[in-house]
This record gives structure tokens, C-alpha cells and sequence, in this order.
């Protein structure tokens, strides 16, 4: 089936869920969900042929370097990969410079940064697309392909409850602007002083979002339709390990966890996990896990995102 182009994503950095509009977000998911389709009935575009995606990371990545490379293959035009170590942005030349450069060769860049001013200061500076492959804040690629998932097994996100248990990072963040934009009804059970970022939890607050910040995480799971969680140490966060792990010791969720929720409730994880930390590998490989649809849906959430705005 046609894919239709959303044309005001065209051009546009893919950088906050919170900057797209909630008929933007419902027709990603949908176009991904289309995408996924169409390459599963041996549909093969070349939308973006002779298109390159530049991909920078600053830290390690499996599912979201391999996903947009191939995204931009299955959507027939190609990748390059440019690692910290190669570009030395920052240190060899200015990001500045950087953006300069790239958006005389590549029609977007999808970097993946700590500070998520550097993002900032790339899209400021480049006149290509900039797309957030994940920054200390936000992680708004891994939504997509999350209520991809969602829509996939419940159909549509009506009536639907989700629960975020562990630290307020930068996919909780993420989290909070899914929620705004779908209508989901979001908890959070992180401890007093892991909190998600106050401004964006303020901002989904009074754009309708309904959001609960709860402290008994086993409370926060009770008729819930997902019970969803992340690693206690984000990359860049190893120094503060030991102080994490006792913060979060009644945080581990095992399948043990999985009658507390409603009948239809599923256990999702964006990966990597830390087995023994955040969950038991067993709550993976659960048949109430969908984890790995998570994971599928990546490649297609990233094939949406580029043939929009690239
Ligand atoms: N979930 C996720 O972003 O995985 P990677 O860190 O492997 O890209
Ligand atoms: N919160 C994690 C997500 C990894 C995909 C991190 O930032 O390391």
C-alpha cells in the first residue's frame, strides 16, 4: 500500500516527540506500521535513493545504529557511519563546523549524543534534518517503535494504561511526550530523586496529559496494560552505580510481577538489559513479553522517520 508522505515533517529535525502535533505522532506510527507491512509483502521503494543519512554516535549503540542503516537500505538509498573517534567533533573542530561540512554531502544526520544541547547546536547550525538517536534527555525514536508495538497488540491506544518503573531517564522523558501525544494514561514508580525532568512532565501536564508519579512500584503496576522499564544506569551514569543499585532494590521485575497486571498486560523493555538489575531475563523471554517486537519495530519506526523528513 501507498505510504502518504506527512508533509510537514518534510525537512523538519526529528529531535522532541514534544515538537510534533498528536496527528503527526498518530500518522508516524501509523506510516511505520505500513512500512513494516509493505516490507513484509515483499514491497521494496526506493524513496530515498540517492538520499544519505549521516550517522554520528558519541556512545555505543546495537539496535539504533544497525536500524537506521538498514532503514535507509530497505528504503533504497545508504548510510555512513561517523564515530566520535573518527570526527573528534568538539575537539578536532567545532560542532559548528561539523554541520557545515555534513549538509554540503548528506541529506539528514541521526546522532546520538550526551549533552542534548550538542543536538541543539547541530540543528541550529545545519540546514539537513537532525534526527535524536538518544541524548542524556530524550530518546523519542524508541517511542515510535514502542507504540508501534502498542498499536500492533491492542489495536489502538484507547483506554490504554502503561507503567514506567525505574529510573526517570532519558526514555521515561520520552515517555511522558508519547503519553501527551496518545492519550495513554502514563505512571511512573522511580524513587523520591530519580524523578523524570520536571519541565517536560509540566509541559505534558498542562497540554492534557494524565501522568502519575508514584514512589510503591508494585502499586504503580496494579490493572495496568504494560508494565515498562529501562536500565537503573543510562550510559554516562556508571559513577553513580552503587548509589543506583540501592535506590532501585525493590525495582527488579520479574514475571513474578506480571499477574499484577490486567489480564491483556504485556512487559516491554527497549534494551539493552541489565538481567538481575532492572529484570530477570525470564521476564524477557516471557510469552508476555514483547520486547522483541520492541526491538523488530526499530527498523521500521527509523524507515519512517527518514522517509518523512529526509
Ligand atoms: N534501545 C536502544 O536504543 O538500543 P541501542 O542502544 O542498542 O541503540
Ligand atoms: N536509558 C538508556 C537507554 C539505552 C537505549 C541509556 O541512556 O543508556
Amino acid at each position: 500500500m501507498q505510504v502518504d508522505k506527512i508533509e510537514s515533517l518534510k525537512s523538519r529535525d526529528f529531535l522532541s516527540l514534544a515538537d510534533l502535533t498528536k496527528l503527526e505522532f498518530a500518522e508516524l506510527i501509523d506510516s511505520a506500521i505500513l512500512l513494516k507491512q509493505n516490507w513484509k509483502a515483499g514491497i521494496r521503494p526506493d524513496a530515498l535513493k540517492h538520499k544519505t543519512l549521516a550517522m554520528i554516535f558519541e556512545k555505543q549503540s546495537l539496535r539504533t545504529r544497525s536500524t537506521f542503516d538498514i532503514a535507509m537500505y530497505q528504503l533504497g538509498g545508504h548510510s555512513i557511519l561517523l564515530s566520535q573517534n573518527y570526527i573528534g567533533w568538539g575537539v578536532r573542530e567545532t560542532i559548528r563546523d561539523v554541520a557545515h561540512n555534513l549538509e554540503r554531502w548528506v541529506d539528514g544526520v541521526m546522532a546520538r549524543t550526551y549533552g542534548h544541547n550538542t543536538l541543539l547546536e547541530l540543528a541550529k547550525h545545519a540546514d539537513v534534518p537532525i534526527i535524536n538517536g538518544l541524548s542524556d534527555l530524550l530518546h523519542p525514536c524508541q517511542l515510535l517503535a514502542d507504540y508501534m508495538a502498542l498499536k500492533e497488540h491492542f489495536g489502538s491506544f484507547e483506554g490504554l494504561t502503561l507503567t514506567f518503573v525505574g529510573d526517570g531517564n532519558n526514555v521515561c522523558n520520552s515517555h511522558i511526550n508519547a503519553a501527551m501525544l496518545s492519550g495513554v494514561h502514563l505512571r511512573i514508580a522511580c524513587p523520591e530523586g530519580f524523578d523524570p525532568n520536571e519541565a517536560i512532565l509540566q509541559h505534558a501536564l498542562s497540554h492534557g496529559a494524565s501522568i502519575e508519579i508514584l514512589r510503591d512500584p508494585k502499586e504503580a503496576c496494579q490493572g495496568t496494560d504494560a508494565i515498562y522499564t529501562d536500565v537503573w544506569i543510562s550510559m554516562g551514569q556508571e559513577e553513580d552505580t552503587e548509589r543506583r543499585k540501592l535506590a532501585f532494590a525493590d525495582y527488579t521485575i520479574s514475571s513474578d510481577w506480571f499477574p499484577l497486571m490486567s489480564k491483556r498486560g504485556v512487559f516491554m523493555h527497549d534494551l539493552p538489559a541489565h538481567y538481575g538489575e532492572e529484570c530477570t531475563e525470564e521476564a524477557v523471554y516471557h510469552e508476555r513479553s514483547i520486547v522483541f517486537e520492541q526491538a523488530e519495530n526499530r527498523l521500521h519506526a527509523q524507515k519512517a522517520v527518514v522517509y518523512h523528513t529526509l
